[in-house]
């Protein structure tokens, strides 16, 4: 099976982004990753609601929300409202993480849930069948450009086989310095959803550097 490819916008120009989310497009990435960070879950703020409003009207590509925002049962209906095809939130970030999952479900929208590189495996195990997607951060959240955490392997390992062994259709999603080597360490983990922003909007070639992470 193909890797799903996810390009982060962090790692694009943002004077040009509807520039960058075309040459996206044409280098055949399959997903647009939004990162939204609050200021207080992460130590950096990036962009939010209206941005993504403004993202949907330009492009028809699947937008794969990141959440790196404190209580995100606050705000999880409005990314939907505003073009978000999946909204992933930190299972760190929250004390009703069932509630959570709730809201996007009942708004029609896919369901991620995202553990940071010191957040075991087993921690998301409750959530498997009430979610589409758990993302496994492959560095601290709050930066792109950032190197690949290596000791999050066994993670991936972990959670791919208790998917397997359910027999469960979940995406396993990784995020943060994956690059043409590293994307090899993790699909042979078991990740199927591949995040790249610094490699994809760095290359001099995206649809090399695409067909690379495939
Ligand atoms: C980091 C973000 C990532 C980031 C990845 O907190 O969640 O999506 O943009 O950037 P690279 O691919 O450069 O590590
Ligand atoms: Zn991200």
């Amino acid at each position: 099976m193909e890797n799903i490819i996810s390009a982060s916008l962090l790692g694009c120009n943002l004077a040009d982004l509807k520039n960058e989310i075309k040459k996206a497009h044409d280098a055949k990435v399959d997903w647009l990753h939004f990162d939204v960070m609050d200021g207080c879950f992460v130590d950096n703020i990036s962009f939010g609601l209206p941005v993504l409003k403004s993202i949907d009207k330009v492009t028809d590509m699947f937008l794969d929300v990141h959440l790196m925002i404190d209580k995100p049962e606050k705000y999880v209906e409005k990314f939907v409202d505003f073009g978000g095809d999946m909204v992933t939130f930190h299972l760190e970030a929250t004390e009703k993480a069932d509630e959570v999952i709730n809201l996007i479900r009942s708004k029609g929208c896919k369901v991620g849930i995202s553990i940071k590189p010191d957040t075991p495996a087993e921690a998301v195990f409750p959530f498997l069948d009430k979610v589409d997607m758990v993302l496994v951060m492959t560095v601290e959240p709050g930066f792109g450009g950032q190197a690949f955490i290596e000791s999050t392997l066994s993670k991936i390992s972990e959670i791919r086989n208790e998917i397997t062994k359910r027999g469960l259709k979940v995406y396993l999603q990784v995020d943060g310095g994956i690059n043409g080597e590293t994307v090899k360490y993790v699909t042979e983990a078991g990740a199927d959803v591949i995040v790249s922003g610094s490699y994809l909007f760095g290359a001099s070639d995206m649809a090399q550097a695409v067909r690379s992470l495939r």
